[in-house]
């Protein structure tokens, strides 16, 4: 049986009333209508995670951060704790990415600190990898998937796996309208699966993985259908509560 978990990442956009009405319209929208198989998640801003998770309580939405420290407390001027999200009920918590990648300089061994430290919280790692549009051009997607998913998952063994996930999100798809062909992800995702389950010695278990990249209400149920597609990581078609939704949807009637 498939299950799907559709994310939200709202990067730095929506200001706290406009996190209360996109919130308080996604909940409207999934109410008595969500099947069991079907999770959605939304990543506010962190500054208005406190306001959203409010609204989320008795729902079936569920509540992640864009970012961590994998320090459980200190010195760290700007950054937000592991426990100070768990505090609030974020159950998810997005690493590794792209843009903190290439706007932060955060190196695959500084993602993997977050990473452990969040898994160990109990948090569940959405762990995002992909390649750019010159390795991809290069033919190196496939070593730089593999050299990602090894470094920032060195540590996370045996039950702490059931605590991430994956995101594939080729770089050049993101917020460019671009998307990665169905044969593309498939292929990318069975290798995430199948690389995996190698190197943690699982055979036969598999971590979920989602796609990301310009997913958006008209491409979304045949990204959503693709064999080995668990869900979605949505950037831009989540700010709006009718494509979000209209996405949800079609995770539904993959699902059904
Ligand atoms: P996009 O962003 O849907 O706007 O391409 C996806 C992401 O960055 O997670």
């Amino acid at each position: 049986m498939k299950t799907m978990l559709i994310a939200g990442n709202w990067k730095m956009n929506t200001t706290i009333d406009e996190t209360e009405i996109l919130t308080r319209q996604i909940i409207e929208g999934i109410t008595n209508n969500l099947d069991p198989n079907v999770d959605v998640l939304i990543c506010p801003p962190s500054i208005n995670l406190s306001s959203a998770s409010k609204l989320i309580k008795d729902t079936r939405l569920r509540l992640g951060a864009q970012n961590c420290h994998y320090e459980q407390k200190g010195a760290y001027t700007g950054e937000t704790s592991i426990s100070m999200l768990t505090s609030l009920g974020c159950s998810h918590v997005i690493l590794g990415h792209s843009e903190r990648r290439s706007y932060f300089g955060e190196t695959n061994q500084f993602i993997n600190l977050k990473v452990k430290a969040a898994v160990q919280s109990n948090l569940i790692a959405l762990l995002c990898i992909g390649e750019t549009k010159d390795e991809r051009e290069n033919n190196k997607t496939w070593e730089v998937l593999e050299s990602q998913l090894f470094s920032c998952l060195i540590g996370v063994d045996g039950n702490l796996l059931e605590k991430v996930v994956i995101a594939y999100e080729p770089v050049w798809a993101i917020g460019t309208g671009l998307t990665a062909t169905n044969d593309q992800i498939q292929e990318a995702h069975a290798r995430i699966k199948n690389y995996i389950s190698e190197i943690k010695g699982i055979p036969g278990r598999t971590v979920p993985v989602l796609y990301g990249g310009s997913l958006n209400e008209k491409n979304a149920l045949e990204i959503l259908s693709i064999q080995d597609v668990n869900g979605g990581l949505i950037g831009g078609a989540s700010l709006t509560s009718n494509s979000f939704l209209s996405i949800i949807n079609s995770a539904q009637r993959v699902i059904n």
